[in-house]
């Protein structure tokens, strides 16, 4: 394998024993290793290389180690740096993390904490590079663990999560436009036990198409006009992690065939090189197109559709889940207005659960946020409202069930829903959906009555319909 593939790191140290064991150390987590005995050397060494990666001591002759990395920074923001040193003060800690040092490193050090020290950097670098390949914005954990709604339809999305979450199996996501496919992606990724390692998100759609094969499998220096230095492709940057393909349907048919490949085999060949390389990714896509239709008339490889579509997660339309829109209405307004407790009218409510959505939750998002933005921060109204929603026809679906819910208030509306799917799932049995309820049977008795849940008769279950004594 080509070394350029390979995180770069550089010891800076005037010890040889000291850069000699670094380097091994290095090197057995898989990097290439440069050394340079003085902080000119290693700074006239960054003149035409650039090291993801710099393990520098800090008493050095002529130039300090912070002096050095300071030096670094300017030249290579993107590095990352770390300070080894025999005179280990919390001052010059503090001062090297100021200056933008990575981690701190007291000699004479353990074997293994050098190391934790190297894989937590070379984790950094992969992070920054992947939000350099996508531009790609902050995750909060808020966003993360974000999914919002209580309806069965996304029920059942949370329960496929939690049973994938902790896999390698493909998973293939499905649903319109704004329905949260890649919020969906993302916890199958993040709430897992892969969370640590990276997340690679690609919109095929929006990729040229002449660079796809570049950007997604990398190339060798001089593999085109422009290739000054061999780069990594996003699959070996979510190497060992999860590769997200956005928009799967909008790839070129010749690039399917090679993502086939990379798929079965396991291994991908940067444009321009001879060499493969391997990579280990679990692959979740995502489509708002019918794939099935798509392959049946020819337009996407029926045996990459098969080989993506191990398992899939369809995201329903927002419409075919009306009874998660005040939650999310909430849940937004709070996003967009954290300090204020913002009152939604009751005429406003309505509107928002009558209009049809074609845009799913982005839109409901953004129709909040414009609100939050232009409205006099009272509460939300009707004429907070835009034009279209306000004046949609109601919709001719069968609503009874939310208008039903607006009677009450949305809290009880959710607790019916709770009940309803719970007592569904364990067929009728009253003490069991208790215990997952974690409310007493008499309660449960009550709450029952009070919604007009009926037992669906658990085939020999206890079904008795009167409270205990
Ligand atoms: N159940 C949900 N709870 C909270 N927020 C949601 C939910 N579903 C979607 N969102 C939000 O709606 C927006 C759109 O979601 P996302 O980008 O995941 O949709 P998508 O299906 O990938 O859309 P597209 O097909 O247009 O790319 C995001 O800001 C996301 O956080
Ligand atoms: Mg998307």
């Amino acid at each position: 394998m080509s070394d350029d593939f390979r995180i770069q790191l550089l010891v800076v140290d005037d010890q040889q024993s000291i850069r000699k064991l670094c380097c091994t150390i290095g090197a057995s987590l898989g990097f290439a290793c440069h050394e340079a005995e003085s902080g000119e050397a290693a700074l006239a060494y960054l003149q035409t290389n650039s090291p993801d990666l710099v393990l520098a001591d800090l008493k050095m002759e002529n130039m300090t180690g912070l002096e050095f990395l300071e030096q670094v920074k300017k030249q290579l923001p993107r590095t990352e740096v770390a300070i080894m040193t025999g005179y280990g003060t919390i001052e010059t800690a503090v001062q090297a993390m100021k200056l933008g040092a990575y981690d701190y490193i007291t000699k004479p050090f353990r074997v293994e904490e050098l190391k934790l020290v190297l894989q937590r950097m070379a984790e950094k670098v992969r992070l920054v590079e992947e939000n350099q390949f996508l531009r790609a914005r902050v995750t909060t954990e808020m966003e993360l663990n974000g999914i919002v709604g209580s309806s069965a339809k996304i029920q059942d999305v949370l329960r496929m999560v939690a049973r994938l979450k902790d896999t390698r199996t493909p998973v293939l996501i499905t649903g319109e436009s704004g329905t949260g496919k890649e919020l969906v992606a993302r916890a199958i990724h993040f709430r897992g036990s892969f969370a640590k390692r990276p997340f690679v998100a690609v919109d095929c759609g929006s990729l040229v198409p002449t660079l796809i094969e570049s950007e997604l499998f990398g190339y060798e220096k001089g593999a085109f006009t422009g290739a000054i230095r061999s780069k990594h492709g996003l699959f070996q940057a979510a190497s060992g992690g999860t590769i997200f393909l956005d928009e799967v349907g909008e790839l070129p048919l010749e690039m399917q065939g090679k993502l086939l490949r990379v798929l079965q085999e396991k291994e991908v060949r940067p444009v321009g090189s001879n060499d493969r390389v391997k990579v280990d990714v679990r692959v979740v896509a995502a489509t708002n197109r019918e794939l099935e239709e798509a392959y049946r008339a020819g337009t996407f490889r029926k045996d990459l559709y098969f080989r993506l579509n191990v398992v899939t997660v369809h995201l329903p339309a927002l419409r075919e889940r009306r009874s998660d829109i005040p939650t999310l209405v909430h849940f937004f307004l709070d996003r967009y207005s954290p300090n204020q407790l913002l009152e939604v009218s009751q005429a406003a409510m309505q509107c928002l659960l009558q209009y049809e959505w074609p845009g799913n939750v982005r839109e409901l998002e953004n129709c909040i946020e414009r609100a939050v933005a232009l409205g006099n921060h009272t509460g939300l109204d009707i004429a907070d409202l835009p034009p279209s929603i306000r004046s949609a026809p109601p919709a001719s679906a069968a609503l009874d069930e939310v208008y039903l819910g607006l009677q009450s208030t949305d809290l009880e509306e959710m607790e019916r829903t709770t009940i309803q799917r719970v007592f569904a799932e364990v067929k009728g049995d009253k003490a069991l959906a208790g215990r997952k309820l974690g409310i007493s049977r008499a309660t449960l008795y009550r709450k029952l009555k009070r919604y007009g849940i009926q037992g669906q008769a658990a085939g020999g279950g206890h079904s008795e319909n009167q409270p205990p004594h």
